[in-house]
């Protein structure tokens, strides 16, 4: 909640004039059936239309300031709390940023997407009722009540009787309701998932002709949710007939009890006819009320949900700032101590005792099977995870006393997934280093053997990709990727199997590139080719999440039974 102050005080000037104008505007149309009374009384009885004439000035003016006040109100209320939900919406985005890998597979991403869209919008909601209806509902209660009562008493005693059967009746329904709004927002999440899932995976969902199945998944989904929100409608529609019927019967006692007492004379024709626009008006005010804490309700459970996030702690936390500057990764050595590593939701741990030492300016190349835990073990070692035991040490500091950003600055990583985003070739390599010139660009896009086609591109480096724009190969963005983390110079190069996509001879041209230029850095490359399994200084064989040998690919050629293994099944298919 002090989340939320923190936010909604910037708008404090609107959120002590929204009272004001919702005062002002009660009163103009709390007052309109006492002139009613009066009209109808001492114009309408008397056959006066001079009385009729002059009070019906009043109570038309008296509408019109009513409802330029509200609509100033609306304007006020609009403007905070829109403002409000796009400030919220972006300290949660900035909080996802700051969390780790870990963090995002335990909220899972497809629920962050509706905590920053939909559960958002619903406590913006909350908000502008607030400043609108907040206020309203009792002001408008107490001032009926107060009109009521100068009217006549024991007509005013039949409409209050009402006012708490009604408010327990709300209040029964809405705790009811509260947890059907939380597992409706939980269907969201599911429902978005797997819209998510199949957007990402459309060409593969197509190429396996699983349309149908994929459309059955969604179609479950998506009436799943759809009962869940008639379950939790149906218990909030409950309340409007409930509260309808409360109030027709107190018409109807007021009407009773008032024809009478017109009849004998105690109450006047024009009283009796304010006095049920009076009942109408406390009828509104209840509505407006019971809607008002149902999206309290809604909104409570969203907002459960999105404090979770903006309190949950980073599962990784950076180094503090040091007085005297902060190391940076000048060598390029990496040491793996007795490193084992498990995922958060793992059971068992997928690296065991991973020890070993890659000196600077080394190209080590890490070989294993599927699932043998490379891209973990690499994951590592700029901290996307962290170790679980152990100690990983680079240039003899561990990795944990670095600040993120400069850790993170000097390595160089290309992952397995090539992601490129929306917008120009140049901007994308711009990603790895935000100053680069035009000239750094061109090079570390000559290095990853990816000039050329770019050049044959008509728009060259300004060619558009993504949404509006082209499509790459898969081996065209390889490139890209390894352009990008070229660019930044790294001391520690990490190649996740980034050169499948790639045909062997451009592929060895890469190689050649980087082992001209890259004297002095340090290259980890994943790699399933035998090419370059051959041509690196030494190798890791990794198995099963153990490391399985360690020396140069001469001898694990005599030595190593893993590494023979992996070396003739690639060398068919290379
Ligand atoms: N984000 C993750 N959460 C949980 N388990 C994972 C995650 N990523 C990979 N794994 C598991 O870790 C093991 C090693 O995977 P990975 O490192 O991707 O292997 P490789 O890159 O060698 O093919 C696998 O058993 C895989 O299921
Ligand atoms: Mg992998």
């Amino acid at each position: 909640m002090i989340k939320y102050w923190q936010i909604l005080k910037q708008y404090k000037i609107s959120l002590a004039v929204c009272p004001l104008l919702v005062l002002i505007t009660v009163l103009c149309e709390t007052i309109q059936p006492f002139f009613m009374a009066d009209i109808v009384d001492n114009g309408v009885m008397q056959r006066d239309l001079s009385v009729i004439a002059e009070r019906g000035l009043v109570m038309v003016l008296i509408s019109l300031a009513g409802l330029g006040f509200s609509v100033l109100n609306v304007w006020v209320a609009s403007r905070a709390s829109t403002g409000f939900g796009t400030d919220l919406r972006s300290v949660l985005f900035d909080k996802i940023q700051r969390l780790s890998f870990l963090d995002i597979d335990r909220f899972n991403p497809a629920s962050l997407i509706t905590r920053l869209t939909n559960d958002i919008s619903h406590i913006q909601q909350v908000v502008l009722m607030s400043m609108r209806m907040m206020l309203r509902s009792p002001l408008m209660l107490v001032m009926a009540v107060f009109f009521v009562v100068r009217i006549n008493t024991q007509l005013a005693l039949t409409l209050m009787a009402a006012i708490p059967v009604l408010g327990i009746g709300i209040f029964i329904i809405l705790r009811n309701g509260f947890p059907y709004f939380l597992r409706v927002q939980q269907k969201i999440d599911q429902l978005n998932e797997v819209v998510r899932e199949n957007l990402i995976n459309i060409r593969i969902v197509k190429s396996f002709v699983r349309e149908d199945f994929e459309t059955r998944k969604f179609v479950r989904s998506s009436e799943e949710l759809r009962d869940i929100v008639i379950r939790a409608s149906n218990i909030i529609v409950s309340i409007f007939p409930a509260m309808q019927l409360v109030m027709n019967l107190s018409i109807i006692a007021i009407l009773w009890v008032g024809g009478g007492k017109v009849i004998i004379g105690d109450l006047q024709v024009g009283e009796l006819i304010s006095f049920v626009n009076y009942l109408a008006q406390v009828l509104m005010a209840l509505m407006l009320l019971s809607m008002f804490i149902m999206a309290t309700a809604r909104a409570s459970a969203s907002s459960r949900r999105v404090l979770e996030v903006l309190y949950s702690h980073p599962s990784l936390t950076d180094a503090p700032q040091r007085p005297f500057g902060c190391h940076r990764v000048r060598k390029g050595e990496i040491v793996f101590e007795q490193v084992a590593f498990r995922y958060a939701e793992g059971e068992t741990d997928v690296l065991h005792d991973i020890n070993f030492r890659i000196f600077p300016g080394e190209i080590v190349a890490l070989v294993g099977a599927t699932g043998a835990a490379k891209t973990s073990l690499v994951q590592l070692i700029p901290r996307l995870y962290d170790v679980t035991w152990g100690e990983i040490r680079i240039d003899g500091i561990p990795v944990k006393e670095y600040r993120l950003e400069e850790l993170r600055q000097g390595i160089g990583m290309v992952l397995q997934q090539n992601i490129l985003f929306t917008g120009t070739i140049a901007d994308n390599l711009r990603w790895g280093k935000s100053d680069a010139s035009m000239a750094e660009i061109e090079e570390a896009a000559r290095l990853a053997e990816a000039h050329d086609f770019i050049c044959s591109l008509a728009e060259g480096y300004n060619t558009l990709l993504g949404r509006g724009g082209i499509n790459l190969s898969g081996g065209q963005k390889q490139r890209l990727c390894i352009a990008r983390a070229l660019l930044r110079k790294p001391k520690i190069l990490i190649l996740d199997d980034s050169t499948s996509a790639v045909d062997s001879d451009t592929e060895l041209k890469i190689r050649n590139n980087l082992n001209q230029i890259l004297q002095d850095t340090t290259v980890l490359i994943i790699t399933q080719r035998v090419h370059t399994m051959q041509s690196v200084h030494r190798v890791i064989v990794l198995d099963n999440g153990e490391v399985k040998a360690i020396g140069t690919p001469k001898e694990l050629m005599n030595t190593s039974m893993v590494y023979q293994e992996i070396f003739n099944s690639q060398q068919i298919l290379d």
